[in-house]
């Protein structure tokens, strides 16, 4: 069985962005689609990244995949359940950060693990998770007091000292330089060959997307369905210059209405 799937997914808007229960186009103000029958597989353990125009849905779809939003016709199944609404299983990290100010790493870390009674063993997994992310020695400082790389990772950690069954991210290196971003990319291929959990990663990157997913979704312009979705099952680390992921990566670029040389 697939761990996620996506069934005949709409969601439109009205013009003040209240939540249009029941799906007939054509009472719908024009423009007021955004997701428009969206079918997805998503299988268990797998890194699936996506892409596509900006405003065109990617985080309305997470969302609702999560169970934040309800869609306005369709259905996503989890594990064969339909999803009714968040679970404590389904970690979101979003692109601002998410870190509370007031907190140290430590203690922002020890957010994900409130529910371990034995205090030794909490303290046992936050040393762990925060040396997994590389925040030794950082463990008393405050968001402010670390780059903003470093905050990513203490978000990481924070998610991941969860044991989450999925992890949701949306466009989490977007704020982060170049090089960091690279680093970030490999820290999380990492992370993922190292846990169960299933990922789901919107990126802006396509060059992103195509270093990490093993299925890239990419969506069109609106009224939202998927332009392509992609397996891709090539090892890790991936050259996307030479051999067939690069002619893929020119495929991508193309489906995405990029004609110039790459
Ligand atoms: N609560 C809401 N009420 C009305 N419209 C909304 C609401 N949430 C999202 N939208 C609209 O839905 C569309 C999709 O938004 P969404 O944030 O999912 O896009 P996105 O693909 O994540 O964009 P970006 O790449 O810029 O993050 C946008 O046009 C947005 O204006
Ligand atoms: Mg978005």
């Amino acid at each position: 069985m697939n761990k996620i799937e996506v069934k005949g997914l709409y969601k439109a808007y009205s013009d003040k962005g209240r939540r249009i229960n029941g799906y007939d186009e054509c009472r719908l103000p024009e423009g007021s689609t955004v997701l428009h029958d969206i079918n997805l597989s998503i299988k268990r353990r797998s890194f699936t990244c996506f892409v596509g125009p900006s405003g065109c849905g990617k985080s309305t779809l997470l969302r609702i995949m999560a169970g934040f939003e309800h869609p306005t016709k369709g259905w996503v199944f989890i594990d064969g359940m339909p999803v009714n609404g968040p679970s404590p299983r389904h970690i979101f990290v979003f692109q601002e950060d998410g870190l509370l100010p007031w907190m140290t790493t430590r203690e922002n870390v020890a957010l994900g693990v409130r529910d371990i009674k034995d205090s030794d063993e909490r303290r046992r997994r936050i040393i762990e998770y925060i040396e997994l992310v590389g925040l030794k020695g950082f463990e008393d400082h405050y968001p402010h007091e670390l780059s903003g790389g470093m905050r990513r990772r203490a978000e990481v950690a924070r998610a991941l000292i969860t044991n989450p069954d999925i992890l949701f991210m949306d466009e989490p290196f977007g704020a982060l330089d170049f090089l960091t971003r690279l680093q970030m990319r490999e820290e999380m291929i990492n992370v993922h060959m190292m846990f169960d959990t299933t990922i789901l990663f919107i990126t802006h990157d396509i060059d992103e997307a195509i270093q990490l997913g093993d299925q890239i979704v990419i969506l069109s312009e609106r009224p939202t369905n998927l332009r392509a979705d992609i397996p891709l099952a090539f090892p890790h680390p991936r050259d996307f210059t030479k051999g067939g992921l690069a002619a893929l990566r020119r495929d991508i670029y193309f489906q995405m209405g990029i004609h110039t040389a790459l």
